[in-house]
């Protein structure tokens, strides 16, 4: 995997070719300190939080010295530790409104879908900048995309910056039926094989309707993916809504960096599992799907990352201002009267983060 592979999968390099095709979404370019925000290290208070007083903010926090402290959550309290980003803000307002009044969040490859146990309704709806940027700010995936997007890359040299421009990505919810994604491999222009996106359930119509599915991809491939991609080897997912409606929802790079789901990536990369299946002219995908309800797994993926990385730092005493973090969210949730959730709903979601 090359660098240009990565940088075709940012969203901003394909959606514009590809919009006809996919969801209709929304790019703002984030700014440099909207950047810092998010590499700083700490839980970000809720809308309605106290202030923490300066004894208690870390040493990252002299980088937010001077600006005024409280506008992103609306709180007015002196020396809450959010920054302000009224640009942003209005730009997240207005984008919101066009797409319909409720968004899905991601930045240049990923969406912080490790972080939706924090999220009110434990979701990525968004209606908000403030549902928003508490999402980015808990996620890892959003963390690799800022600070590792080439990690896996033969040609990347860590010493050398590879500038990027990050943008955030407002994409029109909506209500996807996991049932129906599929993540399609291509290799050398070949759509090699087809994987279930929920690799850890059980749909019986999969098994059903498994020859329309295979056809509809390739059909939809064939028609709007095929050479249209400036890569040879990538992998793009895509929604079979009906039979014969299909959406493209992202671009991935074809290496471990992208989930591989039912395949292997030593078996990607290094067979192809068209072979034996592959006639004169026409090629047919391996297809990949759970096919009986006892195959249900565990997501490897999301259990590693269930576990937020504040309650580790909490469980494991290393980091005390996250304690007094936690400690002012419960009371201000207590002061608002929000019953909201206890320690144990998070517990339960440790071990089953879906
Ligand atoms: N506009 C949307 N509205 C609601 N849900 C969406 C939307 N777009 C994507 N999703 C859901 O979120 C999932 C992840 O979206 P997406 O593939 O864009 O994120 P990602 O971070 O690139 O994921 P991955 O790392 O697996 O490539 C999709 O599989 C789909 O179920
Ligand atoms: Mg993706």
């Amino acid at each position: 995997m090359k660098l240009d592979d990565v940088l075709y999968c940012s969203f901003t390099a394909w959606y514009p070719k590809f919009s006809h095709i996919t969801i209709k979404s929304c790019v703002i370019p984030l700014p440099q300190d909207f950047l810092d925000y998010l590499n700083e290290d700490g839980v970000v208070l809720p809308e309605g939080s106290t202030g923490v007083t300066s004894e208690d903010s870390n040493q990252n926090d002299d980088n937010l010295e001077g600006e005024d402290l409280d506008v992103i959550w609306d709180s007015d309290t002196p020396g809450a530790m959010c920054p302000k980003f009224l640009e942003l803000d209005s730009a997240v307002k207005k984008y919101i409104k066009s797409l319909g009044g409720v968004v899905f969040p991601k930045l240049n490859w990923s969406a912080p879908r490790d972080a939706t146990w924090i999220a009110f309704d434990h979701t990525l709806k968004c209606k908000s900048p403030s549902d928003i940027y508490l999402l980015l700010k808990s996620s890892e995936f959003i963390s690799h995309d800022l600070n590792q997007p080439f990690l896996y890359c033969e040609d990347w040299d860590s010493k050398k910056e590879v500038r990027v421009a990050y943008h955030l990505v407002l994409r029109k919810w909506l209500n996807v039926h996991p049932g129906y994604e599929f993540r399609c491999f291509v290799k050398n222009n070949n759509l090699i094989g087809i994987s279930q996106r929920n690799h850890t359930a059980y749909y019986d119509f999969i098994g059903k309707e498994r020859d329309d599915i295979i056809f509809d991809i390739q059909d939809f491939y064939a028609d709007h993916i095929h050479l249209n991609f400036p890569c040879q080897n990538y992998v793009f997912d895509m929604y079979r809504q009906e039979q014969g409606d299909i959406l493209l929802i992202d671009f991935n790079p074809f290496g471990e960096v992208t989930d591989g789901l039912l395949f292997d990536w030593t078996e990607l990369e290094n067979n192809d599992p068209l072979k034996g299946t592959d006639s004169e002219s026409i090629k047919v995908p391996a297809f990949r799907y759970v096919a009986k309800s006892k195959g249900v797994q565990p997501d490897p993926l999301l259990t590693n990352y269930g576990v937020p990385r504040d309650i580790l730092d909490l469980a494991s005493g290393t980091d005390h201002n996250k304690l007094i973090d936690l400690l002012q969210l419960k009371r201000s949730q207590q002061e608002d009267g929000s019953s909201s959730e206890d320690e144990s709903d998070v517990q339960v979601r440790q071990t089953d983060p879906r």
